[in-house]
């Protein structure tokens, strides 16, 4: 399985999944991972593992059409099965999401449907939640809201602030991203609307549903 990644910062997801390659837990291959911020950390992390890394200013195009007609170009020359989202923090155009449906991925720190978007684990704290955690959906033009693979789930403490509940949620991102994308490299992720199962695997545990299995 050929995978493309896009990023925008500090790319420990990124670092997590490569993790689960060079351990050969995944049989997968990071063609090129892309960002749209020159100053994203998750670049030295590629580079440093030998992966392929572009940067592709938004200031040299006109409108987020024209930026994303770039990064088709670019992706499809990769010809990847699978294009991982890993805190990517620009909006993705409806003619991208077209291109490449069904092949996206993208992890969001919260259970799904709440705490949509931005800081997901500061308006779960704000709001009073007693849990938040993370969830893995495949991408579709409904932001951070697409058919979900796995869920973590994990507690809101009184006196947490976003920093340590990023952290208690992060433990769990680092896990449950790897594990989805070693599924759909199986073969064994079938989505049928909203829903999604995974082949074989154990479902209605807690705190991860369905239960990891390699991470
Ligand atoms: C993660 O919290 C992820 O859930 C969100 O953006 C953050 C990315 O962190 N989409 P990193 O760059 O993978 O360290």
């Amino acid at each position: 399985m050929n995978i493309v990644v896009l990023i925008s910062g500090r790319g420990s997801n990124l670092q997590a999944i490569i993790k689960g390659i060079e351990e050969g837990l995944i049989k997968a291959r990071i063609s090129l991972v892309i960002s749209n911020k020159k100053s994203a950390k998750g670049l030295e992390i590629a580079k440093r593992h030998g992966i392929k890394t572009v940067f592709i200013n938004p200031k040299e195009f006109l409108s987020r059409e024209e930026y994303d007609s770039k990064l088709i170009e670019v992706i499809s020359k990769e010809n990847p099965d699978l294009i991982v989202l890993a805190g990517y923090m620009r909006i993705l155009s409806s003619k991208f999401i077209d291109t490449f449906e069904g092949k996206i991925v993208n992890i969001h720190p919260s259970l799904i449907p709440s705490f949509q978007g931005l800081n997901a684990q500061k308006q779960a704290i704000e709001f009073g939640a007693k849990f938040s955690g993370c969830t893995v959906h495949f991408v579709t033009k409904e932001l951070d809201n697409g058919p979900i693979i796995i869920q973590a789930v994990v507690p809101v403490l009184p006196d947490d602030t976003e920093e340590t509940l990023s952290n208690r949620i992060l433990q769990y991102e680092h896990r449950v991203y790897p594990q989805a994308i070693k599924w759909i490299s199986e073969g064994r992720v079938q989505v049928e609307g909203r829903k999604v199962i995974v082949k074989d695997a154990k479902y209605g545990t807690i705190p991860v549903n369905p239960s990891l299995e390699d991470f």
